[in-house]
């Protein structure tokens, strides 16, 4: 017997939603206003502006926790940049580039060009042939500004620090200028004293945002996004509350939002409440987590999958924890440096000394992904015991394809 049956699509189009654009509630949308940015707003472009002058901008270095908008404000500031120059052209360029996906000298190139050639295709080209390129491309006459985001994934930064440098001194007409972005607070003070006082001309650091101004910013993108009336003000007020305890992230609260928008129209409520919000969380901070693991520099992607990798295989020190009965995975520091060794040797890594491994601990401790304490008087004198502050697995899973992925 044949049955009619209802096209599955259907239904999805008939069920109500609380979005009104869910677009602007993603991490991806551009708001046009950026309360909290104006001041870091009004630094970048009055640098910049020294390219409008038809003379070489400094470079500039932002950092920040993840979320605190630095990649929006440098899109923004680059997208007036690009208004501004379609009405008054002037000899002037710019790329962004996100080293996250273009992590080599070579790969950066190639993107900055691709965007300044727009017709050619320079894939296959040597090293050599596409930086001449972009010398020859500024040697025209044009001032450059090249964005790198999340400038602390390129894997031979020194190398492409040094080659627009000198960049500077062959050419005769233009200029290229660097605005550096990272998320990692530690990661300048690693830097060699070469590519540092390369890179860091200038330095603009991205606060995090307390909740009043995580508010600020949903209420202006809720007014756009869900429908009038569909978000309670509770929720926001709960989203607002959990980012700035968790980090003063803009992200987390905006995706605490999306997520619970999502379930609203996924039990047909018309109303996101702060019950949802609160439901939404744990996903939240998840994705969260293991976007910060992805954003942090090799080395201590190693260290935390020794950590993962053996809390995962069930060999550390079993303690009865304060609560009684749990039972957690913690390592002597000693036993981790080995591990961590014996992976980045099978990977082809470097191995870092000692010093370097615990100044890698500590980081991943202040992002809350290691927790330490000093162990009392014991076999081993007083050594720093290790253990994950997040899920074992979840992290082993993120780690292998970031370090064995590709
Ligand atoms: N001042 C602000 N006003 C409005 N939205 C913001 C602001 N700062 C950040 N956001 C939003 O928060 C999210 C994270 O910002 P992003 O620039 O990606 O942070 P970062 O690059 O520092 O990690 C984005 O969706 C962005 O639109
Ligand atoms: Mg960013």
């Amino acid at each position: 017997m044949q049955q009619v049956q209802e096209n599955i699509f259907q239904k999805h189009l008939e069920k109500g939603t609380v979005f009104l654009d869910r677009n602007i509630i993603t991490p991806h949308y551009l708001p046009s206003m950026l309360p909290f940015r104006e001041k870091q707003i009004e630094l970048i472009s009055s640098g910049l502006a020294s390219v409008l002058h038809g003379k070489k901008a400094n470079n500039f270095f932002l950092y920040g926790k993840v979320g605190t908008g630095k990649t929006v404000t440098v899109k923004h500031v680059l997208n007036q940049l690009q208004e501004f120059i379609d009405k008054s052209p002037a000899m002037v360029d710019f790329a962004y580039v996100n080293c996250r996906n273009y992590n080599t000298k070579y790969k950066i190139l190639l993107k900055a060009l691709g965007k300044f050639y727009p017709k050619k295709d320079f894939i296959g080209y040597s090293s050599a042939f596409v930086y001449e390129q972009l010398l020859n491309y500024a040697n025209e006459g044009r001032h450059l500004i090249i964005a790198l985001d999340e400038v602390d994934k390129i894997r031979d930064l020194n190398e492409l620090i040094y080659s627009l440098t000198r960049a500077n001194d062959e050419l005769s007409l233009g200029s290229i200028s660097l605005v550096g972005i990272s998320n990692n607070l530690f990661f300048k003070d690693r830097l060699d004293a070469r590519t540092k006082s390369a890179l860091l001309e200038k330095e603009l650091v991205f606060p995090p945002y307390n909740a009043e101004e995580l508010k600020t910013i949903l209420n202006e993108r809720v007014a756009r996004a869900f429908r009038p009336g569909s978000v309670s003000s509770s929720a926001i007020n709960l989203a607002a509350a959990i980012a700035a305890q968790e980090s003063g992230d803009a992200r987390t609260a905006i995706m605490l939002l999306l997520r619970a928008g999502e379930e609203a129209d996924k039990m047909d409520f018309s109303e996101v409440s702060d019950v949802l919000v609160r439901k939404a969380k744990s996903s939240v901070e998840e994705e969260v987590i293991l976007n910060v693991v992805c954003t942090l520099p090799k080395q201590q992607q190693l260290v935390l999958y020794a950590v993962s990798l053996l809390t995962d295989q069930g060999k550390g020190l079993q303690r009865i924890t304060s609560m009684g009965h749990e039972q957690e995975a913690v390592f002597f520091s000693g036993d981790i440096y080995n591990e961590y060794k014996r992976i980045s040797l099978s990977l082809g890594e470097t191995v870092v000394s000692s010093r370097w491994f615990r100044e890698y601990v500590n980081e991943l401790d202040t992002y809350g992904l290691l927790l330490t304490t000093a162990s009392g008087k014991g076999v081993r004198g007083t050594t720093t015991l290790i253990k994950l502050g997040f899920d074992a697995k979840k992290l082993r899973v993120v780690l292998e394809k970031e370090l064995m992925g590709e």
